[in-house]
């Protein structure tokens, strides 16, 4: 399984037309969160509209899984806390969204809302509980807000991240969470794309403007995950420990499509 992981888009309509145009090289997209971007002069509504037509495009093409971030509360539940009420029902069978949990192949992937209060929390610890229970191979989540105390939600001078997810890891120790939200921690120091907790895999592929997004791209056959920036490239080998500093990426695997590639340092 190849699988595409980008988040914290904000409405960038440059960024949005390069995942739909290299949607179909992967097996998955995944689209952590902040979908949408609350200073943006565009109305919230107009822009929800927008995304949701990418999606539609993006469900032709491939098998998409989105969640919601903070950045894409339009509504509120009956205990007055923010959901993204948009991203519920999205038009296309395949969209994967806030709630819900799917398997792909031997992974069940679920995806988690943003959690704004104490319902919504809980609906996720029932959520993961559930899935728990059909969990028989590989196990990914989809989920904003990277972990707390991890290097993938250090924000330069603190952490960023969310308290019960890390407890939520630790307790069902998933292969993979896939994140964003936090947009500098790639970039600063002791702050990375990617982390380990016992066994668990965290990505947070960071953000930064202009077509390609910051991206990482992971593929479970030849047991890799590569992150993609515009200050350079990084991966780590999936069935080996997790080694700092990360090393970079001096070439794109022969196995990428050449249509995959961003330009490395110097060459663009
Ligand atoms: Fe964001």
């Amino acid at each position: 399984m190849r699988l595409l992981l980008v988040a914290d888009l904000h409405y960038s309509l440059p960024q949005l037309d390069w995942v739909v145009n290299t949607a179909d090289n992967f097996d998955v997209v995944v689209m952590a969160g902040d979908h949408l971007d609350v200073s943006s002069i565009v109305d919230g509504r107009a822009q929800s509209v927008v995304v949701r037509k990418y999606f539609s495009k993006l469900d032709s093409r491939t098998q998409l899984l989105i969640c919601s971030g903070n950045h894409d509360l339009d509504a509120k539940n009956e205990s007055g806390e923010r959901i993204a009420k948009w991203l519920r029902g999205v038009e296309g069978a395949r969209v994967v969204s806030d709630g819900q949990s799917f398997a792909f192949e031997d992974t069940l992937f679920t995806a988690c809302p943003w959690w704004d209060g104490p319902i919504v929390r809980a609906a996720i610890g029932d959520q993961l509980a559930e899935a728990s229970a059909r969990r028989t191979g590989r196990w990914i989540w989809i989920h904003h807000a990277p972990p707390a105390k991890s290097p993938t939600s250090w924000g330069g001078d603190r952490y960023f991240g969310d308290v019960e997810l890390r407890e939520w890891i630790e307790r069902y120790r998933p292969d993979m969470v896939l994140s964003g939200h936090v947009h500098q921690s790639p970039f600063t120091k002791d702050g990375s794309w990617v982390d380990r907790i016992g066994s668990t895999w965290v990505f947070n592929a960071g953000q930064q403007f202009g077509a390609p997004p910051t991206h990482v791209i992971i593929d479970t056959d030849e047991k890799v995950a590569l992150w993609f920036s515009a200050t350079g490239n990084q991966f780590v080998r999936l069935d080996e420990p997790l080694e700092r500093p990360v090393p970079p990426l001096e070439a794109p695997p022969g196995w990428l499509k050449v249509a995959d590639r961003p330009p490395l340092p110097g060459q663009i």
